[in-house]
């Protein structure tokens, strides 16, 4: 394929992309709340084996798809078909890949904009800008639309520069950055009362809760979501790596990171409940189950924070910084894979097709704003409840049954020509055409029940 289309310049240039898009809100918030609602440290043993055993496969599914076709996600998809009606089933989890990731683009964003606001509190509190720290803290029409455009105009302007000098680029700069901080701060958190016991319910499992079938179903949906499978983003990010790289390690290499950057999340955000319990802060009921999910980051987190005085001010400001790196580098990923479609598809340049799709993003985004109560968590459900297991699905059912397993296989042996006789590619296969998909239908299957 062309050379304009765009490659990482290097292994470790993917490796912080796709993990820049895999490591986000749904690790350092979600994967936290999951564990601590869902039995601690049971539900963090759940998610290691799903995540290792069923999204791994998956994501390499996505990955494959993506080097073997070198294009966007459609003509990826069409690549490995042969007859008329596969071509239009390409074309319908291809652009419904792309569709559910700018939707879910268009919710992110707006949580993006809280973390972004919530970053600037701090400094409004530090220099003493009473009003504005105000607006800054308070649920408002007009914070929630000024912060949702800054983060959206963010994420354009990364993506309109390109794949080397926009995603891999400022990915290899915020991923460390996300790392340092998510470090400094844990150090702080051990360090206060309460932290230990933090520590011993999230690592202590009680195994007789992990077969508990919600508790898996919830294990595996957080793994693919955070894995941000069934959206297309990693069939694209899979068609920017060079035929040279061994594909095995990088998506092992990825899967590493959001599954460990997940469990250092973890030992942040439950320490830092209990820490916040032992110095008044209401979190967990009588019988030690999770009061309120929904606010962790935006009640609980601040009232720690408020409570630690001056160096909470600090602390406050680098956890928010940290949320929105870790939502930009993910938001980055959604936004190329219509804007890599419509470049492709429509020939046009990549500065006006991510603009002109950032701002349909942008109005979506606005509606949910403008309809909070009814749209968000109906947009939520709609793409990682039902499109992304769906899809996820459908990706393996195109490398299980459709594609050719001779094609398959000299697609997997590039870059890695003993591939072919690894365990890892004797077993793959299977597990992509059998056990991938019937675990993914369950979980849809539970999803679509509750
Ligand atoms: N993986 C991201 C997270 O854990 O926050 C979310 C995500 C990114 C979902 C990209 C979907 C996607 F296409």
């Amino acid at each position: 394929m062309s050379a304009s289309r765009g490659e990482f310049s290097s292994r470790f240039g993917f490796i912080m992309a796709a993990a820049g898009s895999a490591v986000g809100l749904g690790n350092i918030w979600g994967f936290p709340t999951q564990t601590a609602s869902n039995g601690g440290a049971a539900f963090l043993v759940a998610y290691l084996i799903l995540a290792f055993c069923l999204a791994y496969p998956a994501l390499m599914a996505e990955l494959v798809i993506g080097r073997h076709g070198q294009a966007n996600a459609v003509s990826a998809l069409r690549k490995v078909t042969n007859q008329a009606w596969q071509k239009k089933f390409a074309f319908l989890v291809g652009f419904g890949g792309i569709i559910c990731a700018g939707l879910i683009l268009s919710f992110y964003a707006i949580v993006a904009g809280w973390m972004l606001s919530a970053t600037l509190e701090p400094i409004a509190q530090l220099t003493g800008q009473v009003q504005a720290q105000t607006w800054l803290s308070e649920q408002s029409l007009s914070r929630n639309i000024i912060f949702t455009a800054a983060f959206i105009i963010l994420t354009i302007a990364i993506i309109s520069k390109g794949v080397e000098n926009g995603i891999e680029k400022w990915s290899k700069r915020l991923m460390p950055a996300l790392l340092g901080i998510l470090f400094m701060l844990i150090i702080y958190v051990m360090t206060q009362e309460g932290a230990v016991e933090g520590l011993k319910a999230y690592l202590v499992p009680d195994f007789s809760s992990i077969l508990n079938p919600e508790l898996l179903v919830n294990a595996l949906g957080q793994a693919f979501f955070s894995l941000s499978l069934g959206t297309s983003v990693m069939i694209i990010y899979g068609s920017y790596i060079s035929k040279k790289e061994n594909l095995v390690s990088l998506g092992a290499y990825v899967t590493l990171i959001d599954v460990f950057i997940a469990f250092v999340a973890g030992l942040l955000i439950i320490p830092a409940m209990y820490v916040a319990q032992a110095q008044g802060v209401q979190i967990f009921s009588a019988e030690g189950t999770l009061l309120s999910e929904d606010t962790l980051v935006f009640q609980v987190l601040p009232a720690l924070f408020t409570s630690m005085g001056y160096v909470g001010i600090f602390v406050g400001f680098a956890f928010f910084a940290l949320m929105s790196i870790a939502a930009l580098t993910s938001s980055i990923s959604m936004l190329e894979a219509p804007v890599s479609y419509a470049v492709e598809r429509f020939a046009l340049k990549r500065l006006q097709a991510t603009w002109l799709i950032g701002g349909l993003i942008a109005l979506v985004s606005f509606t949910i704003v403008f309809n909070l109560g009814s749209l968000f968590g109906f947009v939520i459900t709609l793409t990682t409840k039902i499109a992304q297991p769906l899809l996820g699905l459908m990706c393996c059912i195109f490398v299980g049954w459709i594609w050719h397993r001779s094609a398959l296989l000299k697609e997997i042996q590039q870059g890695c020509p003993e591939a072919g006789n690894s365990f890892f590619w004797k077993v793959w296969p299977w597990y992509i055409k059998f056990v991938c998909p019937i675990a993914i239908a369950l979980v849809f299957a539970n999803s679509l029940l509750s």
